[in-house]
């Protein structure tokens, strides 16, 4: 391991000295968890800071089709029965992400845990199991799902799982992993200590979940259980469709080998990302990097032809995931509230973002498969996420949302 001359030496280099401020105060644990950590971090990320504003070059964007609703209307059953049978044939999986920190929502304690229950407890996770359990109830079988988390949140989601008897799916069913953490920076470019033995770490994004589930060994009971499919989705949205036999069948059917639920904009100025062809390939680009002509360019219906924004559901076939999984990533930098040290060794928990954040995001591995199928489905019957705690996105718009489709509160 990095001794204390090594580590002064190095952070010099990186101009990043500030992390050894209390050093001389801690105990021999203390000193080596911090040196330690020192050692671990990549210090690649810190050049990315000047950068920020540069957005990645763009290939030639192309609007992209979808099974729309309509077309599902028709061929539902089809794809139904496709899908069920993938499902009776336990070749799907599926994997809860839930490693991410819900700054925006300001909730303490993951974000799964949240009781949006009115006359009774409903917590998200609940939700989501009980969104599963329907089609593992239809298909009369069980599949695997295996839950992200992170070093922050791994312990508190494991216990609340178990105390809540995993409402209701069985035990044997779920597994929990946990993902990698990455750095925080303040707006110079300095590395943050969250506590004085230990740097500020947060976990690095959702787009590394395939690795992790690499790295931990998870990836072994999926190769086990001969499992060819998975279907990724988020924790805040509580009407959530997890395993969608017609979702599964429609990909199936079409022979690709990945599938997106994207629901259709509201207008051209939703500010989501949206499927596209790149090169050829399949993309999501954000709202920001599309031009006015992009966002308001109809297709021949008369539709906007870059219609169709992604919900964070998909489905990986898993033998492309195996041939991406060693691709990098790019690395988003983003603002955060970032709790804190300051000099003068005091914890400060700001009440507005104070520096950055590094994450890989799931949206880019879209780029790096195949081909992947943009899976219509309807706003108000899926999509129901909680981000914040009042307006857009909400617990207010998820309850009613929720109330609308019949789950009682
Ligand atoms: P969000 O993009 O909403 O990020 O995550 P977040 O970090 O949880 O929330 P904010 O931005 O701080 O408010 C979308 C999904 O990806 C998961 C989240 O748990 C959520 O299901 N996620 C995010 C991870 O699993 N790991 C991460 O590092 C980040």
């Amino acid at each position: 391991m990095m001794d204390l001359e090594k580590a002064k030496k190095y952070l010099k280099d990186y101009d990043q000295e500030q992390l050894l401020a209390f050093y001389d105060e801690l105990d021999e644990a203390g000193r080596e968890k911090l040196l330690s950590q020192i050692e671990a971090v990549d210090m690649s990320l810190l050049k990315l800071i000047g950068n920020k504003e540069e957005i990645t070059a763009r290939g030639k964007l192309e609007p992209i089709a979808a099974v729309t609703v309509k077309e599902i209307e028709k061929k539902g059953e089809v794809y139904k029965k496709k899908g069920l049978e993938a499902i009776r044939n336990k070749e799907v999986g599926a994997v809860l992400l839930a490693g991410g920190q819900g700054t925006r929502l300001g909730f303490d304690g993951p974000k799964g845990t949240l009781n949006i229950g009115e006359t009774r407890e409903l917590y998200i996770f609940e939700c989501l199991i009980n969104n599963l359990m329907k089609v593992t109830d239809e298909a009369g079988v069980t599949l695997p799902l295996y839950v992200m988390t992170s070093d922050k949140n791994n312990e508190e989601t494991v216990r609340f799982f178990k105390e809540h008897d995993y409402f209701g799916y069985p035990e044997s069913e779920i597994y929990f992993f946990m993902q990698d953490m990455a750095p925080s920076a303040d707006y110079n470019g300095k590395l943050l200590l969250e506590e004085k033995d230990s740097l500020s770490l947060s976990p690095n994004g959702n787009g590394g979940w395939y690795a992790s589930m690499a790295k931990t060994g998870i990836l072994n009971d999926v190769k086990k259980r001969g499992i060819k499919w998975l279907n990724i989705f988020a924790v805040d949205n509580v009407l959530q469709q997890i395993a969608d036999p017609m979702f599964i069948g429609a990909v199936i059917e079409r022979d690709v080998v990945s599938g997106a639920k994207v629901v259709r904009k509201s207008g051209p100025d939703e500010r989501v990302g949206v499927m596209c062809l790149e090169d050829g390939s399949p993309s999501i680009v954000e709202y920001y990097e599309m031009t006015e002509e992009m966002r308001t360019l109809k297709d021949a219906d008369g539709e906007l032809a870059y219609a169709f924004g992604v919900i964070l559901n998909y489905l990986f076939r898993v033998d492309e995931l195996d041939r991406i999984v060693n691709e990098k990533l790019m690395t988003h930098i983003v603002e955060k509230k970032i709790p804190y040290i300051n000099e003068a060794g005091e914890h400060i928990k700001p009440e507005s973002p104070n520096g950055y954040k590094f994450e890989m995001l799931i949206l880019d591995m879209i780029h790096l498969v195949k081909n992947c199928l943009p899976y219509e489905v309807l706003r108000n019957r899926e999509f129901a996420p909680i981000k914040n705690r009042t307006g857009v996105d909400s617990i207010d718009s998820a309850k009613a949302l929720l109330k609308e489709n019949g789950v009682v509160l």
